[in-house]
């Protein structure tokens, strides 16, 4: 039975453990992987476990939930599914499993505009539950633009740009695993984008030329009345600058480790970041969330939410849609365990745990 949920999977870590079982060495490294010597990827996970929580005890519990809203939508858990790229390299119904997963657990999902499904047929899958699609702005901008509007045409509720990749990273795990894409997968939503000739130098004049900066989004939220939310800032003064220049959200992210080293970890980043927009926009991060007492960390830190990246995958190679749907539920569980066990009534009270 390919798609079982097993029997000793009981946290995200053991979908780790499991889905690094199954996976061929070169998708593993893939997806596992971060940049160069992953000391940015040690420090996203390592960086939650620092905080100890402050419990209070003998509260009322009665009206007690996990509930949120987020760009106008009420959702009932502040956890959010990360844009992840070829879901197909991981189980033979890529991204159609994960939609699935989100619509049943009704958890929002944003789909990579390097999806290995094209975004049309994710969203059939959607279930009414919000899909936001990422994007990355291509040299080409007509066909930027014809991708944002097949989105918007689609019913995607808002546009995620990520802003931290514009280049790939340094992967060595990657390249000594010799990872390439298969034939039966590819960027499908890319089909019919000329690529840029390949370069041996990131400092290439005709890449320098067509790398995105803020008069893009400038010029992304004159196309679309979509919410544009900027992913992958980590320093105060751009989630200033993004909120100048229109951002209706902010994703706190290093990309999961995977662009550059020695990125300081999300942890650490958050509460300059909270600081800054000072509940001008929602504050979304990512990055080492494994647990409902890194959420809760999380959202005692100042983030409106949280969004899983490699868990998701992890559940998604175990045991197809139902292993997204089981993480999801796992990390929703230990939310509200975590919670009942410091006395958060809800997610307003959590910032209560961080002091005496
Ligand atoms: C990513 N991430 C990513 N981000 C993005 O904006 N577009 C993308 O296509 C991808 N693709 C992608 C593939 C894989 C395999 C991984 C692991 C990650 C980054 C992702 O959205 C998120 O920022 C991190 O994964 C969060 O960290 P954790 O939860 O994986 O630790
Ligand atoms: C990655 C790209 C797809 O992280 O964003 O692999």
């Amino acid at each position: 039975m390919p798609d079982a949920i097993p029997a000793d999977a009981v946290s995200l870590a053991d979908y780790e453990r499991l889905a690094s079982k199954r996976l061929i060495a070169k998708n593993l490294a893939y997806l596992n992987g971060g940049a160069a010597d992953m000391r940015t990827l040690t420090a996203n996970t390592e960086s939650w476990n620092k905080q100890s929580l402050w419990p209070r005890v003998l509260r009322d519990f009665e009206k007690a939930n996990t509930q949120t809203t987020l760009l106008g939508r009420k959702l009932n858990s502040p956890v959010l599914i990360a844009p992840t790229a070829y879901h197909k390299l991981f189980h033979p119904e890529g991204e159609l499993a994960t939609a699935t997963a989100a619509s049943a657990l009704r958890v929002p999902y944003i789909v990579s505009t390097q999806a290995s499904v094209k975004l049309e047929d994710i969203a059939e899958k959607a279930g009414g539950m919000p899909l936001w699609f990422q994007l990355y702005i291509q040299h080409d901008k007509d066909f930027t633009k014809n991708l944002v509007r097949r989105a918007e045409k689609a019913g995607y509720e808002a546009i995620v740009l990520t802003v931290d990749a514009p280049v790939h990273g340094i992967r060595n795990d990657e390249q000594r695993s010799g990872f390439s894409l298969p034939a039966n997968v590819e960027p499908v939503n890319l089909r019919g984008l000329t690529p840029l000739p390949k370069t041996q130098s990131a400092f290439d004049s005709t890449l320098l030329a067509s790398l995105p900066t803020w008069k893009d989004v400038e010029w992304l939220k004159s196309i679309t009345s979509l919410p544009v939310l900027i992913k992958g800032i980590l320093h105060p003064a751009d989630a200033t600058m993004a909120i100048e220049y229109g951002a209706d959200g902010i994703m706190v992210s290093n990309h999961g480790g995977r662009t550059l080293d020695q990125l300081p970890s999300t942890r650490e980043t958050l509460p300059h970041i909270v600081k800054a927009v000072a509940g001008k926009v929602p504050v979304l991060v990512d990055g080492g969330i494994r647990r409902g007492t890194d959420v809760l960390q999380a959202i005692a830190l100042g983030a409106d939410a949280v969004l899983l990246g490699r868990p998701v995958i992890h559940g998604l190679t175990t045991a197809g849609a139902a292993g997204v749907a089981h993480v999801l539920k796992l990390v929703q569980h230990e939310l509200e365990v975590a919670m009942l066990l410091t006395g958060c009534r809800n997610l307003s009270e959590a910032s209560s745990t961080l002091t005496i």
